[in-house]
């Protein structure tokens, strides 16, 4: 559940919609499964193994199962890039409670991305997830995923039952199902890839962190398998959610903040000029759902830099919480002053910290472990034969298949 959490977010709601429309409707769906388990589910096992297989934070994976190498560098950059993700991610937290407020009064006005009020709020929202990193792996972390995630899908679904009911929904079914194949090129592909790396968490340390909390008998082929799924079944969820209303109150759609924060909220002030009632339970329980999805995101960005704390410098789990939370605050100012510096964080984490992240990941699963120790996480310590069979090609994948795809991606984002 903690891995889903992870996994649902911002990316699953403002951008795999858009990205779902604009690039060819179902055969970008289709593309985007395929990316999912043929490519990043393997990244996702590599980074799974090394978590499980050294018990240790990020940084302390590297020095325990590569000790004196270099491969340092992919423990500390996998420390750094969460830090600098949530510093951006906890600003649309903040927006979101902004907007949860509002949404009472269905009186948004005019979207202000900067400022003090967006400081006020963003602190309140990372101080909240940092809280409940601090109350520990199992008391903290699990317990509010258990319950938030049913939570996100039910949310999600009485949104979409209302959504695709609405006056011309049909077009925004349309824009995310007809398959467009002229829209197919080279580009999707990456966008596709790229997308699906963002959205199951990977390249940053996370699932490495997650995983080294996994019992060896815990199967991990499932555990990867289930966040997948689920992460895949909560975009099309949201897609089918936000576009039928998108469609039906006459507007185009948009990606990132401008479709959550002044395309949604114009459709709830029309949907409240019907009924009061109606507009303000669908914009409170769409608000509520960002705010969740983006606290057990950030929860788990948090917590691989505490876990390096913990571990590493002995630091007590409170303490270190304070000491992430406050690093990821203070480099959180440039983007809750300056749009600008926003997007350039996303962009430079999402596009160039995260795939380096990934490559390095693979090859070190791939070419610096040994093949053994690999199939031993995979099967579960040799007790899951069905694991052992799919074995071969986990490892193909793991070793020539993503590393090259990865590759594609990081040079598409400049050349493309
Ligand atoms: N996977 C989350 C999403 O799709 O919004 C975002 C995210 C979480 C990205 C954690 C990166 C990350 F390390």
């Amino acid at each position: 559940m903690a891995m889903a959490g992870s996994a649902i977010g911002l990316g699953n709601i403002w951008r795999f919609p858009y990205m779902a429309g604009e690039y060819g409707g179902a055969a970008f769906i289709v593309i985007y499964i395929l990316c999912s388990f043929f490519l990043s589910l393997p990244i996702f096992f590599s980074e799974a193994v090394i978590g499980r297989r050294s018990r240790s934070n990020a940084i302390g994976a590297m020095k325990r199962l590569a000790p004196g190498s270099a491969w340092t560098v992919l423990g500390y950059l996998s420390v750094i890039t969460p830090v600098i993700i949530v510093s951006y991610y906890s600003v649309v937290g903040g927006w979101s409670v902004d907007y949860l407020l509002k949404s009472f009064s269905l009186n948004f006005g005019q979207f202000v991305p900067t400022g003090p009020k967006v400081l006020l709020f963003n602190t309140v929202f990372l101080a909240v997830s940092a809280a409940i990193v601090a109350l520990g792996v199992k008391g903290g972390i699990e317990k509010f995923s258990k319950f938030s995630i049913p939570l996100l899908f039910v949310l999600i679904v009485v949104i979409l039952v209302y959504s695709v009911r609405m006056p011309g929904a049909g077009k925004g079914t349309e824009y995310l199902l007809r398959p467009d194949f002229s829209k197919v090129t080279p580009r999707t592909f990456a966008f596709a890839l790229g997308q699906s790396f963002y959205s199951l968490s990977l390249g940053m340390g996370i699932i490495i962190t997650y995983s080294s909390y996994v019992h060896k008998e815990e199967n991990l082929m499932v555990s990867g398998v289930g966040t997948a799924v689920a992460d895949l079944m909560f975009a099309i969820l949201a897609g089918f959610a936000i576009m039928p209303a998108v469609f039906s109150a006459g507007i185009k759609p948009d990606a990132g903040p401008g479709l959550i924060f002044e395309t949604l909220p114009f459709v709830f002030t029309r949907m409240g000029e019907a009924s009061p009632l109606v507009g303000t339970a669908v914009a409170v329980m769409f608000f509520l759902t960002i705010i969740v999805a983006a606290m057990t995101s950030s929860i788990s960005l948090l917590e691989v830099g505490v876990a390096y704390f913990v571990e590493e410098k002995k630091m007590k789990r409170p303490l270190a919480c304070i000491v992430v939370f406050a690093i990821a605050w203070l480099l959180g100012l440039s983007s809750v002053f300056s749009q600008k510096a926003f997007g350039l964080t996303d962009a430079f984490s999402s596009n160039i910290l995260l795939t380096v992240g990934a490559l390095l990941v693979v090859l070190f699963v791939g070419w610096k472990m040994k093949k053994e120790d690999v199939r031993d996480e995979i099967t579960d310590g040799g007790t899951r034969p069905g694991n052992g069979k799919l074995f071969p090609v986990v490892y193909f994948l793991i070793r020539y298949l993503a590393p090259v795809a990865v590759l594609v991606i990081f040079f598409s984002n400049f050349f493309l």
